[in-house]
């Protein structure tokens, strides 16, 4: 059985729908930022000002190496998971990826919520032309993914459902499914 894989620029809503896609499929949700964090014993802000960006993205890539091994997981990556070849071949290896997607402003109001969780939007200057300018270097990557998904006006359970149905759709039965919630 294959992982689902949500990509995407932070606050497109990765953690919360893979939670809520998780359990509606019955089956194991890993976070990679989480596993990281788990892994170094400091959150990703701590990381990043601790040991700087470059020593965050070689702890991402052996994490992604590792969930790489998985089968049967939905797994949430960090939004810069996918700048890394090496990263989504381990990713592609055993799982279909799943783009999720939101309007830059949309963005901006979601991740202002809580300000200090993301580092690289923590540097000063122009927030929404930040998320753009991310958007616009990563979305090639993102693209990349079997199942795209807008997440901009929608609930976390109506977007778990959607997806839900696109996954039962590819995978047949193979899954044992329960009902998405
Ligand atoms: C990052 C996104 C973050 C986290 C780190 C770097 C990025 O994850 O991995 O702050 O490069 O876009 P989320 O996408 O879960 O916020």
């Amino acid at each position: 059985m294959k992982n689902w894989v949500l990509i995407g620029l932070m606050g497109s809503g990765k953690s919360a729908v893979g939670r809520a896609l998780a359990q509606g499929l019955g089956c194991r949700f890993l976070d990679t930022d989480s596993l990281i964090e788990k892994r170094v014993g400091l959150t990703v802000p701590e990381i990043f000002s601790r040991h700087g960006e470059g020593w965050f993205r070689a702890q991402e890539a052996l994490v992604a190496e590792e969930v790489g091994n998985e089968s049967g997981c939905v797994i949430a990556t960090g939004g810069g998971m996918v700048i890394h070849p090496a990263n989504m071949e381990a990713l592609h290896r055993n799982g279909h990826l799943i783009f999720l997607t939101a309007r830059p402003e949309v963005i901006l109001e979601r991740v202002k919520r809580r300000p200090k969780s993301r580092p690289l939007l923590n540097e000063g200057g122009d927030l929404l032309l930040k998320i753009q300018q991310l958007l616009k270097e990563r979305e090639s990557y993102y693209r990349q993914a079997v199942i795209h998904c807008d997440t901009s006006d929608r609930s976390v359970s109506e977007i778990a459902r959607e997806i839900y149905k696109r996954v039962s759709e590819i995978e047949g039965n193979k899954w044992h499914p329960q009902r998405a919630s």
